[in-house]
């Protein structure tokens, strides 16, 4: 198949690397893609999707399929398909799941989904009196898109009380903070969850745990996730049959409901409290790093499950899933989470060692490539991925093959995978 794939990260480059090794060969086009991508096929640079849908087109692409979350949130499913285009991911109406948070706590609301009680306003006043209703730590969340950022979990009322107005006035987060949510904080161990949907039917795959917090200990500010295992051993049987039958088939049948059938990748942010489900979020797309290390635990066609699932055949097909865990170790530039640092040579050694050779890999994210050069050009550069029959003996090969991994500020965490441990 002529495959493409939007997206520049870690996410989508373990995705194409996944397809790249199916017997079927492919032919991969990455909109932008990354310094690396360019291994695996052809970057383009096609930023409006009216344009890009016509390259499709006009280049006979089988398949599309989104990574991030903007590109669905702004509608590009909607625009692919009404040029008879095959996309997988949700509509910009279902992408609101992910795109406005007070659209995804209403509708589990409505179909009751167990989530955390809450009050969505853009009334300061009842905020205020709701938050006082609360005891510390209380969750205060921007309604919109803020990359990740826009969750505070406030120590005490008056922390809570100073992001409310910072939201509600613009201040912090613009137009995506004019509604906010207040939550009750939910004590429990948190889960990531992906069921790969096509609008009636879906596939669950192994439960992950990302790691949000920069540093060793869950210290530190929170991230785009420093690392993640699966499957996680904290998740069995009857906890995946209560996702099932409590968050994943009432969400799909609301879906259809609200005539915004969910066609893409469900991702739920569990909090798990008592042996219980609690629903922290939904995402409309894999989780980076979640995907980087999902994909190499499939051991079934990745293309035609994307393919399937665009085309609302998925119960055609059966996905399977490797015995094995895997652990992803994010290696991070300098000064991320905070600013950009100056692009630095990525030096890799050569890999020598058999083990190394078999069981670990490189998902590039933030990169640049010059001269057949990479320079660590972003926040999270690249992801050692280490497979192993057992979480230590995975977690010990990613380690391994991070120590082969050198550029200037290189930053990662020592503890992937402890709660598994
Ligand atoms: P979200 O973007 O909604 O997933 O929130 C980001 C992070 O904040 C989550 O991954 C949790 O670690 C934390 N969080 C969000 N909501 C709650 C809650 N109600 N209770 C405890 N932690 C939460
Ligand atoms: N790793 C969490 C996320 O992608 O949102």
């Amino acid at each position: 198949m002529k495959i493409l794939i939007l997206g520049s990260g870690g996410r989508e480059y373990s995705i194409a690397r996944a397809i790249s090794k199916e017997d079927e060969k492919h032919e991969l086009f990455f909109q932008p893609g990354n310094g690396a991508t360019n291994n695996l096929g052809t970057n383009l640079n096609i930023k409006d999707y009216n344009e890009l849908a016509q390259f499709a087109k006009d280049n006979e692409i089988e398949l599309t399929i989104v990574g991030p979350e903007a590109p669905l949130v702004d509608g590009v499913v909607d625009i692919f398909k009404k040029e008879g285009l095959t996309i997988f991911g949700p509509s910009k109406e279902a992408a609101q799941l992910e795109g406005s948070k007070v659209y995804m706590k209403n509708f589990l609301a409505k179909y009751n989904i167990p989530t955390a009680r809450y009050i969505e306003t853009d009334s300061i006043e009842d905020a205020f009196k709701f938050t006082d209703s609360l005891t510390a730590p209380i969750v205060v969340k921007a309604d919109g898109l803020c990359g990740g950022k826009g969750v505070i979990i406030a120590q005490n009322h008056d922390e809570a009380k100073v992001a409310i107005s910072e939201m509600l006035s613009g201040k912090s987060f613009g137009d995506a903070g004019l509604k906010v949510i207040v939550e009750e904080f939910l004590d429990g161990y948190e889960l990531s969850m992906f069921a790969v949907c096509d609008g009636d039917d879906y596939i669950l795959l192994p439960a992950a745990q990302d790691h949000k917090r920069l540093l060793d200990n869950d210290e530190g500010p929170n991230t785009g996730g420093m690392g993640a295992y699966a499957p996680t051993p904290l998740v069995d049987e009857e906890l995946y049959q209560k996702v099932k039958d409590r968050v994943i088939v009432p969400t799909l049948d609301g879906m259809k409901k609200e005539n915004a059938p969910f066609e893409g990748v469900l991702f739920i942010g569990i909090m798990v409290v008592n042996g219980e489900p609690i629903t922290l979020e939904f995402n409309v797309r894999f989780g980076d790093p979640e995907c980087e290390i999902l994909m190499p635990l499939m051991t079934s066609s990745v293309s035609d499950m994307f393919l399937k699932a665009s085309t609302n055949r998925l119960s055609e097909i059966k996905v399977e899933f490797s015995k094995q865990f895997a652990v992803g170790v994010v290696m991070a530039s300098g000064n991320y989470p905070y600013s950009s640092s100056t692009p630095a040579e990525i030096i890799l050694d050569d890999v020598k060692h058999d083990e190394i050779e078999k069981y670990t890999h490189i998902s590039f994210a933030g990169v640049s490539e010059e001269d057949g050069v990479l320079y660590a050009d972003g926040g999270r550069v690249l992801v050692c991925v280490g497979l192993g029959d057992s979480i230590k003996e995975a977690r010990d090969r990613a380690y391994l093959r991070c120590g082969q991994v050198h550029f200037v500020g290189k930053k990662i965490r020592t503890d992937i995978a402890y709660q598994a441990l």
